[in-house]
C-alpha cells in the first residue's frame, strides 16, 4: 500500500517532531558528545549502544542493527504502520495532512488506534463530568472523598464515575454517532446476545489508563461496595495491552529517571496514595503479575531500580520468586518493601506519612536476600531448617544466569547458614536436572531419538495435561480466545477427558464475568468436574491475548512434535521387533485419534 505524502510534509513533521524528544518520552537518554545514548528497546542489553542524532533525526543501536528515523521508530516500538505513524505525530503537532493524497481506505485507517485514543479521551470527559454532576456523582465523590483524595489527585488523574444502569455509555456513544464496530474496539460496550451492546463499566470509580505519552488506553473501575468484581478492566484492545501497561507511568516518569528508582504496587488507589503525598516515581500493575516487558519499559525509560511493595509476605514472596530471572536478565535492580501486616501502600501512606514510607523503602532487602530471609524466618536454623533454606533457594539461585550474581549469593547463604559454599554449589546443580523436566517447554522439546515408553513419557503425559489445564483456565478468563481455540480445533487434541468436557461447555457458554462461573460449574454434576473449575477459575491464567495465543501455539507445535515422535517410534519398534512396545504404541495412536474424533 503506497502511501504518498509527500517528502515535505514528511520532513516538516520530521523537524516538528524532534526525535531525541519522541525516543525520550520511551528511553532514558542520555548526552554523548553531539549524540544521545541509551539501553535498545529493541534488544536486551545491559549497556547502552543505542544511538540517537538530533542532528540526523535518526536513531541506530550498535548493538542490534535497529535504526531509521522517527516514523521507523514508532513503527517499530509500537507495532504500527508507517502511515499511523505519520500520521499520530501529525496529530499531535497539528499538521495537516493532504487528504487529497489519501486513499479511502488510509482515510479510514485514520487509524483504528487514533479514534480508539480519540473516542478514549471522550469518554474520559464523559465519566468525568458524570462524577461532577451535581446529583449523579454526588456517591462517588462522596466514596473518593471518604478515601481521603484531593481534588487535585482526582483532576490529574482524570478519574470519572460510570453510573449505574446498562446502556449509559450505549447512549453516549450512539449521541456521537459512533460506528458498532468503533464501539465494540473500546471494549467499553459489550455485545448482547441478540443485537446491542451494553455498558461494560457500571456503577464504578472509573479509572483512566494512560501511557507514557498522555494516550488514555483503556479504563479501570471499581465498586463502591462489597460487591464482585471489585475491579473491572477494559479487555484486551489494539491499543490496550495489559503485559506492556502500567498504571500512573505518565505521572511517574520524571521523578522516577530524577530518583534513578521507581516503585511498583499492585492497586489503582495504592498509586493515587503514593501520588498524592508526594512519592510520585509510582507506578502499578493492572491486575497482571509483572511481566518482563514490564519490566523491560521501566528498566529503559524510568531507572534503574525498582522497589516492589507489597502487603503481605506471601505476596512478596511469589512476586519474589517468579520475577527474579526477569530483573535480572534486564539489568534492573529490585528490591522488595513489605509493609506491616494489614497494611497496603494506600492505607500505609495515609496513615504514617511520606515519611515513613520512604524509611521503609531504605530498610528494602534485595529479592534473592528477601528470598533467603523468608525462607530462615519459616524453617529456622536448625539442621534441617538448613536443609530446607537451601531446598527453597535451589531453583531461584538456579535460574540466575549471571555466574557472578549467583557466586555473591551463594556466599551469602553459605555465610548465613553456616554451610560450606560448595555443598551449595553441589545442591544447586543436582536441582538442575529436575527442574529441566518440570519446566513447561520441555515436553515440547522432547528427544526424538528415545524410542521406547519410559518415565519420561508419563511426564510428557502430565506435562500436557499442565498445558491442557493451563488452555482450560485461560479460556476461563479470556473469553476472547475462544474463536480461535474453536478455529484450531485445539480441543480435539485434548487427552484429559474432564478437561474436554468442561472446555466444551465454556465454548458454548463462555464466561464473561466472575458472576457466570457459579453457573458453568452448575452444569456439572459430578464433583470432580467442579473442583477442577474452580480450581481453574483461582489459578492464575492468562489474560493477554498475544501470551494466550503463544500458549496455543506450543500446545499445537507440542502436538505435532509429538505426534511424529510416535510415528518414528512405531517405526524402531517395527525394526527390531519389539512387538510388546509396539503394541503399546499403536494403542496409545489409536487413543489419539479417538481423541479427535471426539
Ligand atoms: N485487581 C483487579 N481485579 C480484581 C481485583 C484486583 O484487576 N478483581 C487489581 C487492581 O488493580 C487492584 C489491585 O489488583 O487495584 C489490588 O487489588 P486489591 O488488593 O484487592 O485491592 P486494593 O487495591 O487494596 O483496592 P481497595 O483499596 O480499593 O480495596
Ligand atoms: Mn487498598
Amino acid at each position: 500500500m503506497p502511501i504518498h505524502i509527500p517528502e515535505e510534509k514528511l520532513s516538516e513533521i520530521r523537524n516538528t517532531a524532534n526525535i531525541t524528544d519522541i525516543i525520550s518520552e520511551r528511553v532514558v537518554l542520555k548526552k554523548a558528545g553531539k549524540d544521545h545514548v541509551g539501553l535498545c528497546p529493541f534488544h536486551s542489553e545491559k549497556t547502552p549502544s543505542f544511538t540517537v542524532s538530533p542532528a540526523k533525526q535518526i536513531f541506530h543501536c550498535f548493538g542490534c542493527g535497529a535504526g531509521g528515523d522517527v516514523f521507523s521508530f514508532l513503527m517499530k516500538h509500537e507495532g504500527i504502520n508507517f502511515f499511523e505513524a505519520v500520521q499520530s505525530l501529525a496529530r499531535r503537532y497539528g499538521i495537516a495532512l493532504p487528504e487529497q493524497n489519501m486513499s479511502v481506505s488510509q482515510k479510514k485507517a485514520v487509524s483504528l488506534r487514533q479514534q480508539l485514543f480519540d473516542l478514549n479521551r471522550q469518554v474520559m470527559s464523559y465519566y468525568a463530568g458524570q462524577l461532577a454532576g451535581r446529583s449523579s456523582g454526588q456517591k462517588c465523590r462522596t466514596y473518593l472523598e471518604k478515601r481521603g483524595f484531593s481534588q487535585e489527585i482526582i483532576m490529574q488523574f482524570g478519574l470519572g464515575f460510570a453510573p449505574d444502569g446498562w446502556d449509559n455509555l450505549v447512549r453516549f456513544f450512539r449521541k456521537l454517532n459512533i460506528s458498532k464496530a468503533l464501539a465494540e474496539s473500546t471494549g467499553l460496550v459489550v455485545p448482547r446476545e441478540n443485537s446491542g451492546f451494553y455498558d461494560r463499566f457500571r456503577n464504578r470509580v472509573m479509572f483512566p489508563i494512560f501511557d507514557v505519552t498522555n494516550q488514555i488506553i483503556g479504563f479501570g473501575g471499581r465498586v463502591f461496595d462489597d460487591s464482585k468484581p471489585k475491579y473491572l478492566n477494559s479487555p484486551e484492545t489494539p491499543i490496550y495491552h495489559k503485559s506492556r501497561s502500567l498504571y500512573g507511568a505518565q505521572a511517574a516518569k520524571n521523578k522516577a529517571r530524577e530518583t534513578g528508582c521507581v516503585y511498583i504496587v499492585e492497586g489503582y488507589f495504592d498509586l493515587l496514595a503514593l501520588h498524592q503525598h508526594g512519592v510520585t516515581n509510582t507506578v502499578a500493575t493492572l491486575g497482571t503479575s509483572l511481566t518482563a516487558e514490564h519490566i523491560s519499559v521501566l528498566r529503559r525509560g524510568f531507572a534503574q531500580k525498582a522497589f516492589l511493595v507489597f502487603d503481605s509476605d506471601e505476596a512478596g514472596l511469589k512476586a519474589a520468586r517468579r520475577s527474579i530471572p526477569l530483573f535480572m536478565n534486564a539489568a534492573m535492580d529490585a528490591a522488595v518493601i513489605v509493609l506491616p501486616k494489614g497494611y497496603d501502600p494506600d492505607s500505609f501512606i495515609f496513615e504514617f506519612g511520606r515519611g515513613a514510607f520512604e524509611k521503609e523503602s531504605e530498610n528494602a532487602v534485595g529479592m534473592v536476600e528477601f528470598l533467603i530471609e523468608f525462607s530462615i524466618k519459616s524453617n529456622g536454623l536448625s539442621m534441617e531448617g538448613k536443609v530446607r533454606v537451601i531446598a527453597d533457594l535451589q531453583q531461584p539461585l538456579l535460574e540466575i544466569k549471571d555466574n557472578v550474581a549467583r557466586s555473591i549469593y551463594v556466599k551469602y547463604l553459605s555465610e548465613r547458614l553456616s554451610v560450606d559454599e560448595n555443598a551449595i554449589i553441589e545442591k544447586i546443580k543436582s536441582g538442575k536436572k529436575r527442574l529441566n523436566q518440570v519446566l513447561p517447554n520441555n515436553w515440547l522439546k522432547h528427544n526424538n531419538d528415545e524410542p521406547s515408553l519410559s518415565e519420561n513419557d508419563l511426564l510428557i503425559e502430565s506435562e500436557m495435561i499442565r498445558v491442557e489445564k493451563q488452555i482450560v483456565s485461560m479460556m476461563l478468563k479470556s473469553p476472547e480466545i475462544l474463536p480461535e481455540i474453536k478455529k484450531r480445533r485445539v480441543l480435539d487434541y485434548f487427552s484429559d477427558k474432564r478437561l474436554i468436557e468442561i472446555a466444551n461447555i465454556v465454548l458454548k457458554h463462555p464466561i464473561y464475568a466472575d458472576e457466570d462461573l457459579p453457573g458453568l460449574m452448575n452444569r456439572f454434576e459430578s464433583l470432580d468436574h467442579r473442583n477442577m473449575i474452580a480450581s481453574l477459575a483461582i489459578s492464575e491464567g492468562c489474560r493477554d491475548l498475544n501470551i494466550c495465543e503463544q500458549l496455543l501455539s506450543q500446545f499445537m507445535n507440542g502436538i505435532q512434535r509429538r505426534q511424529s515422535t510416535l510415528v518414528s517410534q512405531i517405526k524402531s519398534a517395527q525394526e527390531s521387533n519389539d512387538e510388546e512396545l509396539l503394541f503399546e504404541l499403536l494403542r496409545k495412536k489409536q487413543e489419539q485419534s479417538v481423541n479427535r474424533l471426539r
